[in-house]
Formats: structure tokens, C-alpha cells, sequence
């Protein structure tokens, strides 16, 4: 059998450098903008760009459930991967709810696809931030860390 491994640091947020403490203080402001009245799980998403800039997104959920969807995603569909100024540097997601959990953020399966697919276009790594509503935040370098053997467009050519 083979081994697949992977670094990640899990830190205290202050002790990061101060643009990823603001992209942290975006993604946790953008959890004001959820609508969650089915799971009270508020979350927030930002997104560092080559440019400079943040943007943000929140979930949104639906009374027909599968209608819902995540924050990374809402940000995600805001940003052009191939476009050079838009390219994403780091990722920033955070969450409130109504219990005591305080696990960081564990994006699900889809965003973790979607956050590839955009890593893939722009050619470059996406630094992945996932917070706890403590103030705890575990880093990967790259997004791909978190979705191994992943499905790609090179899945669907010719060898
Ligand atoms: N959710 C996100 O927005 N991002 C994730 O990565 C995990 C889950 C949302 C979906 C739903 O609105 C709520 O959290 C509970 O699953």
C-alpha cells in the first residue's frame, strides 16, 4: 500500500501575517450575510486576489434543500480563475452556529471540487484558510492537499 500525506499547521489566528488576519476578519464578517434559518450554520467566505482585493460570499440555504448553496461557492461564481488580476491567492472560511463546536471550517466535497476546478484555470496554488469560531485556523498551501486522487478535465481526454 502507498501513503498519501500532506502539511498543514493548525495556529492561532493572530498569529498569522496581518492581509491573511483581514482575510480572516472578511470571511468572518461575510457569516453576517448568511440566510441559514434551517441549520443556524453561518458561513462565511473570502478570497484574496492578485489584484489586492477581497471579495466575499455567504451561504444561502433554500426550503427545498438541495436548492441551497455554500459560501465557497456563492464567492467562487463571483470570480474569473482565467483572468491574471482575479487570480486567488488564499482562501479564508469561517463559521457560526448554534452549538459548541468549535472544529475549523471543513469545506464540503462540492466546494473542495469547485475550489480545484478554479485552482486548475488560474494555474497556481490556493492557500486554504479554515477557522473556528475560536479563533483557531489549521492552512494548507494548496487547495489540492485537501481532495485527493480529484476528478479533473484531464480525466476527460484521450491519454
Ligand atoms: N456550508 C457551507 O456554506 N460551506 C461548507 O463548506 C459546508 C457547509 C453550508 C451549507 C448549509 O447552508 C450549511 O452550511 C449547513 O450544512
Amino acid at each position: 500500500m502507498e501513503n498519501f500525506s500532506f502539511p498543514f499547521q493548525q495556529t492561532s489566528g493572530i498569529t498569522l501575517p496581518a492581509h491573511i488576519q483581514q482575510l480572516i476578519e472578511a470571511a468572518n464578517k461575510a457569516t453576517h450575510f448568511a440566510y441559514a434559518p434551517y441549520s443556524q450554520f453561518r458561513v462565511g467566505a473570502a478570497a484574496l486576489l492578485a489584484d489586492g482585493s477581497i471579495k466575499t460570499g455567504s451561504n444561502h440555504e433554500n426550503a427545498s434543500y438541495p436548492a441551497g448553496i455554500c459560501a465557497e461557492r456563492g464567492l467562487l461564481s463571483g470570480i474569473n480563475p482565467l483572468d491574471k488580476q482575479q487570480q486567488i491567492l488564499a482562501m479564508a472560511v469561517c463559521y457560526t452556529s448554534n452549538t459548541d463546536n468549535t472544529t475549523p471550517l471543513s469545506p464540503c466535497g462540492i466546494c473542495r471540487q469547485t475550489i480545484l476546478e478554479m485552482q486548475l484555470a488560474q494555474d497556481a496554488p490556493i492557500a486554504m484558510y479554515m477557522c473556528s469560531p475560536d479563533g483557531q485556523v489549521i492552512y494548507v498551501e494548496d487547495a489540492a492537499h485537501l481532495l485527493p486522487f480529484y476528478f479533473s478535465s484531464k480525466n476527460l481526454k484521450n491519454k
